[in-house]
């Protein structure tokens, strides 16, 4: 592999997962896992899980969505869209995911994230560590996000001002076997919250 950190290792924490879902409130239940919401530019990844978001926090769970656009300009600013860079941006947001998650914090990750074997290995590092990973793909077919094109983004990849863009000359792997789909029936982003929220009650993680 790549690491080139020798001679480290991880030290284990004096407070537990349940102790740190008490002092966060609500219950003492941990409710710690990672959401994550994957699919084409424009398909409603960020409306969607920032939906989701503000409806956890209206009852009172915590959570935070972390997204695309928003990591680019921060943690991951010095990331492009080579898929090499594409699938270091995501272990990077699997990691700090995981790490919400941990704090017994619901974490809402909304990233393209084209490529399955980057997507199962955000998995992996979650059960690795006992905690929920919950992949929701939403799968808005490519001629929808294409009309919708928030940010004409599609338009200047199909003039070719755009490199590499997702969908158009860059792939995306849709998921074999997510947790959730949302996006395919034309429904509404309340519904879908709906889904999202049904599908946390019905695996115990929310009341
Ligand atoms: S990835 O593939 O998971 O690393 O991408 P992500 O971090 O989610 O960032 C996607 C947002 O970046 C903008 N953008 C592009 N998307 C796809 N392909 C190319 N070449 C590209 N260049 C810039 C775009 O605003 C994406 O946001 P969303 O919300 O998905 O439309
Ligand atoms: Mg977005």
């Amino acid at each position: 592999s790549d690491t080139k950190a020798t001679n480290v290792t991880a030290v284990k924490h004096n407070v537990t997962r349940s102790k740190r879902a008490q002092i966060l409130g609500v219950d003492v239940k941990f409710r710690g896992c990672t959401i994550w919401f994957t699919g084409l530019s424009g398909a409603g990844k960020t409306t969607l899980s920032f939906a989701v978001e503000a409806e956890l926090c209206q009852r009172g769970i915590p959570c935070y969505g972390l997204d695309g656009d928003n990591m680019r300009t921060g943690l991951n600013k010095n990331l492009g869209f080579s898929p090499e860079d594409r699938a270091e941006n995501i272990r990077r947001v699997g990691e700090v995911a995981k790490l919400f998650a941990d704090g017994g914090i619901i974490a809402l990750a909304s990233f393209i994230s084209p490529f399955r074997a980057d997507r199962d290995s955000c998995r992996k590092l979650h059960e690795d560590a006992g905690l929920k990973f919950i992949e929701c793909y939403v799968g808005t077919p490519l001629d929808v996000c294409e009309a919708r094109d928030p940010k004409g983004l599609y338009k200047k990849a199909r003039a070719g001002i755009i490199k590499g863009f997702t969908g158009v000359d860059g792939v995306y792997e849709a998921p074999e076997k997510p947790d959730i789909t949302v996006g395919t029936r034309g429904e509404s982003v309340a519904e879908n919250v709906r889904q999202v929220l049904a599908y946390l009650e019905e695996e115990g993680i929310i009341p």
